[in-house]
């Protein structure tokens, strides 16, 4: 990663953010950068415009076919973790009834501007999962690919995690000698025979998805994010010099660390990991395909006229297929 050491100086943005050492993982960088309660990207309180495209910001008919897709597994409730600016969520409840309907979202800024137009007695709001009974349908869409992770490189059968050097702005290699990231670089390698790679740490995402399996009683869990089974993420990751990607204005920002605060911040997942945690919780898997196979086989997403639309979320430069789909069961 390059960073550029006298932009970054004069931007003074670890002064913003007082971070415990000098020293940090990436994971303590992302915390702070997008979750810090005053200048944290997805947090702070000034108005939000988002800088992502998501499926659901682009074209209502991707939100349509997706709720007639959720309808069909009849669940007493529905939950969406991650709701963003809400355009979702704004259809489902206008197209639900006799459902109970939970919108949950860490910025309580987010909740207020959706609270605002949404006033019906089945749809509650909160910051964190609530623990549900009866059967649940649950909606996660680019949530887990902005949990803060740690950053680490595989090299001559050592693993190194990368750290930001906050005195000279160098990013530093440090040996780890944590079992289950070495097992976890082990597992890529074997998967891949790379013999040199870069990952990531997903081990928030799979404490996330603990609570999500414990919270509900029985139901699915539909995952829509940037990803890769595990094969194909390692090659994948070979192609880019560093595997976060910042996003301002739509537009990707390249030396991103000078905008910490003011740029949103994601990655590629691991679907294996999260599938098989899954399963080990005790859960089943009954869906996985790229965006564009789960659209064209599992909702009528084709019986849409606009083709140049459409294009967007089938082609495989495109969204088609840097976002995947999983369902979930309990
Ligand atoms: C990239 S946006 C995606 C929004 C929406 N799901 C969509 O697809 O358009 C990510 C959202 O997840 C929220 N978020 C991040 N971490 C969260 C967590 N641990 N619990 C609840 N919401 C979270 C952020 O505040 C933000 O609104």
């Amino acid at each position: 990663m390059v960073i550029n050491i006298n932009a970054v100086k004069s931007q003074a943005w670890t002064d913003k953010f007082k971070f415990s050492r000098n020293l940090i993982g990436f994971d303590e960088y992302l915390d702070k950068a997008l979750f810090d309660s005053m200048n944290g990207y997805y947090l702070k309180d000034t108005s939000i415009k988002e800088d992502f495209i998501t499926p659901s910001t682009l074209n209502s008919f991707y939100i349509n076919s997706l709720i007639k897709f959720i309808s069909n597994f009849k669940s007493e409730n529905f939950i969406e973790i991650g709701i963003g600016d809400g355009q979702f969520s704004k259809k489902y409840v206008e197209s639900s009834i006799n459902q109970d309907i939970y919108l949950v979202d860490l910025s309580e800024k987010k909740l207020s501007q959706i609270k605002e137009v949404i006033n019906q007695k089945n749809v509650h709001f909160s910051k964190k999962q609530p623990k549900l009974t009866k059967t649940s349908f649950c909606f996660l869409q680019e949530v887990l690919d902005c949990l803060p992770v740690r950053y680490f490189v595989y090299r001559d059968e050592l693993v190194y995690e990368k750290k930001i050097n906050l005195e000279n702005f160098k990013i530093e290699e440090v040996l780890t000698e944590d079992d289950l990231i070495i097992n976890y670089a082990w597992k890529l390698k074997l998967k891949s025979h790379a013999n040199t790679f870069q990952f990531l740490d997903f081990s928030k995402q799979i404490s996330f998805l603990k609570e999500v399996y414990e919270n509900i009683e029985q139901g699915w869990v539909l995952i829509i994010d940037y990803g890769y089974r595990q094969k194909e993420l390692v090659q994948s990751n070979q192609l880019v010099d560093n595997l976060l990607r910042a996003y301002k204005n739509h537009q990707q920002i390249q030396d991103f660390i000078k905008f910490t605060g003011d740029v949103d911040i994601t990655y590629d997942l691991d679907f294996d990991i999260l599938m098989e945690s899954w399963v080990n919780f005790g859960g089943t898997v009954a869906y996985y395909g790229t965006l564009a196979e789960f659209l064209i086989s599992k909702t009528n997403f084709l019986d849409s006229s606009d083709s140049l639309k459409n294009r967007y979320y089938l082609d495989s430069r495109l969204m088609g297929e840097a976002f995947k789909v999983t369902l979930l069961k309990k």
